[in-house]
């Protein structure tokens, strides 16, 4: 039989989701890994060496024999030059299809059950940072900033026989498509987002107070613009705070997208006054965060820290209003790419015809830490 050159990103995230040992080689630029990388990969500096055609570049590095070895450059193209090398040195090698561009798609999840008996399960985009989740009470399930394709959610509620209620956004997205509309769609559940003009599509509004109950537990919606005007936090059974891009567990949003200097300035102090109201709440809620700024293990670890330390560690949360806007302003990341084209998709609701791996490459920039 002949062995198939490529594995696509779902076929290894199976294989790390369960443990399966593989060795992950990354042979892309250096400049390149260091933006993001495939947890648990190896580097192999080859780069301009398999470009310009050079032979045998992997009899001397330190790659084991005995466990299959994957391959991975941007999108899939010199990784294939480098697979076909380790298997001339007899190594099992695949490459992986599409690359770091395609692995953007891939996801692991994190599950925990609070004192009320829900279910909490971070489903993490680990190629690109984005948080979402899914909370289950009583079989009723509400899914908050779902991010990755809808049928990766309505596929974990089947399984578990789990009834999606409601799908839910902490704000209008600005580095990925949002998947809310189309999981309420293929799952009946009822679309909430946060009360504004700017989305075409019918949807129930969030309020400051808006409840929404699923089985036993209950959500309750809590206004903390800044990060954009239209930013919620939800508290769930009064333990644990779903905050967006509001609040992260090594720093806090950023005000900048889509503002002038000026207006900067504004939503900066209103995400001060955000934040404030997220620290008079109780030390013990639990805080989970939008987005991480890291790939994220397939170590089931949920990231998730208690308000208490967020306080203590995170040092532009220690400051006055006039301290915090001006610490801000000056920290704001670079832009993310291809912002604006992503918030038009989100106002619109639909993304036919729309390469979204392309439109949503890269690591999201929404924290400042
Ligand atoms: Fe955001």
């Amino acid at each position: 039989m002949k062995l198939k050159k490529t594995i696509a990103v779902t076929e290894l995230r199976a294989l790390l989701e369960n443990k399966i040992p593989v060795q992950i080689l990354d042979v892309r630029p250096k400049e390149e890994r260091e933006e993001w990388i495939i947890p648990g990969s190896i580097f192999v500096d080859v780069y301009d060496q398999l470009k310009s055609g050079e032979k045998d570049l992997f009899s001397e590095a330190l790659i084991p024999k005995n466990t299959p070895v994957i391959t991975v450059c941007a999108a899939g193209k010199t990784s294939l030059i480098a697979m076909e090398q380790l298997r001339k040195n007899g190594i099992e090698a695949y490459s992986l299809d599409g690359g770091m561009r395609a692995w953007t798609s891939a996801w692991n999840t994190a599950t925990t059950v609070d004192r009320l008996g829900t279910t909490i399960m971070q489903i993490r985009r680990t190629g690109k940072g984005c948080l979402s989740y899914l909370l289950e009470s009583k079989g009723e399930v509400i899914v908050i900033d779902a991010s990755l394709d809808a049928a990766v959610y309505s596929t974990i509620a089947n399984k578990k026989n789990w009834k999606i209620k409601y799908v839910i956004d902490t704000h209008i997205h600005a580095d990925h498509f949002s998947r809310g509309k189309e999981l309420a769609e293929i799952s009946g559940a009822s679309l909430y987002l946060p009360k504004q003009r700017a989305i075409a599509y019918p949807f129930n509004p969030i309020q400051d107070g808006t409840m929404l109950r699923f089985g036993d537990a209950v959500l309750e919606a809590i206004h903390t613009p800044g990060h954009t005007h239209e930013s919620y936090s939800y508290s769930v059974n009064d333990e644990s705070l779903f905050t967006g891009d509001t609040l992260f567990t090594e720093g806090v949003g950023r005000p900048d997208l889509k503002a002038t200097k000026e207006i900067a300035k504004e939503k900066a102090s209103l995400l001060y006054q955000s934040l404030k109201k997220i620290m008079s709440l109780k030390d013990t809620l639990n805080i989970y965060p939008g987005h991480t700024s890291n790939p994220v293990p397939f170590d089931e670890l949920l990231i998730s820290k208690k308000l208490q330390e967020i306080k203590h560690k995170v040092a532009v949360l220690q400051l006055n209003e006039d301290g915090f806007v001006a610490s801000l302003l000056k920290k704001i990341p670079e832009t993310p790419p291809n912002y604006e084209a992503i918030v038009q998709l989100n106002l619109k609701g639909e993304a036919n015809g729309v390469d979204l791996i392309e439109l949503e490459a890269g690591a999201n920039r929404c924290a400042i830490s």
